[in-house]
């Protein structure tokens, strides 16, 4: 049970954060003038996990984990897939974009405010999280904490999008498709660690990035604030 694991308050703050991050993505897709910024910034964070998670396969094949390499391989291949999925979208509701360029239409954040991922590792170096040196169960959990939550955010994105409205295609269909895979990724996240782990100590790991990732999002809060 998640309340054996995390304090009270911590527990408050993982329900508050989780709606608030669940209300803000649903209405963010839902208004048509802020749909492709969403949908901009979701192609992005897909599409630049691909190499990531590439480098790590050929990582664990060199190490001789040929089942790690071979999870990690087709993890690549589905956000590859993902980041055609958002890619297709992105086209249809605004032709003129420039994927090739599509950096470059970042939001432009105001100096103070920290993104999730910068918030979520926090303490830990670049180097520290390189796909070479990366220590392989802060990999598990950290990402596993990602992709269980991403499955949960992409069904939530996908029924708040209108139901027949032809500017947005297939995007309802894509964003589930998308769920479903994210949910196996976080499957295999977790037989990965107990590979390595025994259950209580994957419960713990587990939990101190849940807990991270429910700091993150705070700090990311009071910094738009
Ligand atoms: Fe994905
Ligand atoms: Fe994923």
């Amino acid at each position: 049970m998640i309340l054996d694991f995390m304090n009270f308050l911590t527990y408050l703050m993982y329900l508050a954060s989780s709606g608030a991050v669940a209300y803000y993505s649903a209405s963010q897709i839902r208004d048509s003038k802020t749909r492709l910024n969403m949908v901009r910034g979701l192609y992005l964070s897909e599409s630049s996990s691909v190499k990531f998670l590439s480098t790590l396969s050929e990582r664990a094949n060199k190490e001789g984990d040929l089942w790690l390499a071979e999870k990690l391989k087709n993890h690549a291949k589905d956000e590859n897939k993902h980041s055609k999925i958002l890619a297709h979208a992105l086209k249809q509701i605004d032709e003129s974009i420039e994927l090739d360029n599509i950096e470059q239409y970042k939001s432009n954040s105001k100096e103070n405010e920290i993104s999730l991922f910068s918030a979520y590792f926090d303490g830990y170096s670049r180097e520290q999280l390189a796909p070479n040196c990366i220590d392989w169960n802060v990999f598990f959990a950290s990402t596993y904490i990602m992709e269980f939550d991403a499955s949960k955010d992409f069904v939530r994105m996908a029924k708040a999008l209108p139901d027949n409205d032809p500017s947005i295609g297939n995007l309802k269909l894509g964003l589930l498709s998308i769920a479903e895979d994210e949910k196996s990724h976080a499957a295999y996240l977790y037989d990965a660690m107990m590979r390595k782990m025994t259950f209580p100590q994957v419960e713990t790991f587990v939990e101190k990035w849940r807990v991270r990732k429910v700091k993150a999002i705070f700090k990311v809060i009071e910094s738009v604030i």
